[in-house]
């Protein structure tokens, strides 16, 4: 089973999803927090707003959702592939989770920032980043994101998860991102497609999916009597 969430997922613990109303690319223009001219132009503003993103990880904790969807190992096999840069997944006790956009508990090198040998985990103590920290080749550390225009090296291995899924499940995103919102054409045809989202999303392919138009934690608690009764 695959499982693609966003910002939805973790709206019941608390985080502002990025597009509902009062949403975070109401309040911060996403052109000055997550591009990289954005950071070139203002590095301080950008490493602190997400000092602040950090700072509010250690106040959250996964919802009832997560945990459900951690669940769905008892059953399945399952892959999750999101585009939140929370620890919430792994900390319900998800297991394999693919991070597409970044880990904000992770800093690398403003030089080279997909080079595996600059990537760093922060312990909560190292969570304020300041100007003038340095990854290990002398550059200043930025934020482990993936920021509009960037690549996203991590679609390579979700791709090839969705290729091989059985199930696929969606919860909590507006597709509105790509390449993200792609990964539905990519699971093959006839494998059912489920979608956990309390608001309509539009589904490009025009591909059927069984709809649970239900907050995370409600709409998992149907997805698993659907799957398992
Ligand atoms: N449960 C499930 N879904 C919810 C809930 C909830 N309680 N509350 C809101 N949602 C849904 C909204 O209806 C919407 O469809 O979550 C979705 C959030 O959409 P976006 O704010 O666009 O977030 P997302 O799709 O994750 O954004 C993708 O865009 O800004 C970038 O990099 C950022 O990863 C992010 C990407």
């Amino acid at each position: 089973m695959v499982v693609l969430t966003g910002a939805g997922m973790s709206a019941e613990s608390g985080i502002s999803t990025f597009r509902d109303a009062g949403g975070l690319w109401e309040k911060y223009p996403v052109e000055q927090v997550a591009t990289p001219e954005g950071y070139a132009a203002n590095p301080k503003l950008v490493i602190d707003f997400y000092n602040e993103r950090r700072k509010q990880l250690s106040h959250v904790k996964p919802n009832h959702g997560h945990e459900l969807v951690a669940e769905l190992e008892r059953y399945f096999q399952v892959t999750v592939v999101t585009q939140n840069v929370d620890n919430l997944h792994e900390r319900a006790g998800s297991s394999q989770v693919i991070h597409l956009h970044g880990e904000l508990t992770k800093v690398t090198s403003s030089w080279q920032p997909n080079d595996p040998r600059f990537i760093k985990e922060l312990t909560p103590d190292e969570y304020e980043v300041k100007i003038g920290d340095v990854a290990d080749d002398g550059s200043q550390l930025r934020p482990f994101i993936v920021w509009f225009g960037e690549s996203v090296p991590m679609i390579e291995p979700a791709i090839e998860h969705c290729m091989e899924a059985d199930v696929f499940l969606i919860i909590g995103t507006s597709l509105n991102v790509y390449p993200a919102a792609g990964l539905l054409n990519y699971v093959p045809d006839g494998v059912p497609v489920y979608l956990i989202d309390p608001n309509h999303v539009p589904i490009a392919s025009g591909r059927q999916v069984h709809v649970i138009q239900k907050g995370a934690s409600e709409g998992m608690e149907e997805l698993m009597k659907l799957l398992l009764e």
